[in-house]
């Protein structure tokens, strides 16, 4: 599409000022994992230990955002790419309403995730991996969904016949294995106060 006839118009009060009001430093935490490792859960938690520090956030879950804004999306690969685009413009346009984002997909692929940390400024993507080893997803299993990947009711399934791409240098690596959600969810809070997200 010919663009250059569109121009960027530059509105007076700007994320900085949106920041300032909300006392908060807006990013994006994204949580990278497999299907039932705890992404979901995980950043639920943190976004309630948020709500009680009187932050501002938004969480963008894979299962809720399959229901409405890519409910025209399946699992090939070129159709999860086009999901984590998506979801990244929306992230990044809540990030710039001054919002600390939760956004929570299994995002397989190395150069997806890394599309959507190159549509935000440094320091805004923080790359959160809830490392949880398959054969652990597996046995959770909490919708009976590698129950059905296995038997080969459903086809492209991560982990079983579909890549997942584990983060080589998350900002934060959290292994979701004999921990409770709690402790996971306290070292994602404590990252964003050590780094001055949050007062
Ligand atoms: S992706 O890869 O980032 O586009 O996936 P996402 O949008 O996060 O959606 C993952 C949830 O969809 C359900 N589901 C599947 N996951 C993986 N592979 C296949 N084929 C599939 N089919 C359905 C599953 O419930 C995922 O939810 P989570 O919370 O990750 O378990």
């Amino acid at each position: 599409m010919n663009n250059e006839n569109i121009v960027w118009h530059q509105h007076v009060v700007n994320q900085q000022t949106r920041s300032e009001l909300k006392k908060q430093k807006p990013c994006l935490l994204w949580f990278t994992g497999l299907s039932g490792s705890g992404k979901s859960t995980i950043a639920g938690r943190v976004e309630t230990l948020l709500a009680k520090l009187s932050c501002h956030t938004y969480l963008l879950d894979g299962d809720n955002i399959r229901h409405r804004l890519c409910a025209d999306l399946g699992f090939s690969d070129s159709d999860r790419v086009e999901n984590i685009r998506r979801i990244g413009e929306v992230s990044h346009l809540m990030v710039d309403a001054g919002l600390i984002v939760l956004s929570a997909f299994i995002s397989p692929f190395t150069a997806n995730r890394k599309m959507v940390r190159d549509m935000l400024k440094h320091g805004e993507f923080i790359e959160v991996f809830i490392d949880t080893p398959l054969d652990e997803c597996e046995k959770r299993d909490p919708k009976g969904l590698y129950k059905k990947a296995r038997a080969g009711e459903i086809k492209d399934f991560t982990g079983i016949d579909s890549p997942y791409e584990a983060p080589v240098n998350p900002e934060l690596r959290i292994v979701n294995h004999n921990i409770d959600i709690d402790t996971a969810a306290k070292q994602v809070v404590d990252y964003l106060r050590q780094h001055g997200y949050i007062p």
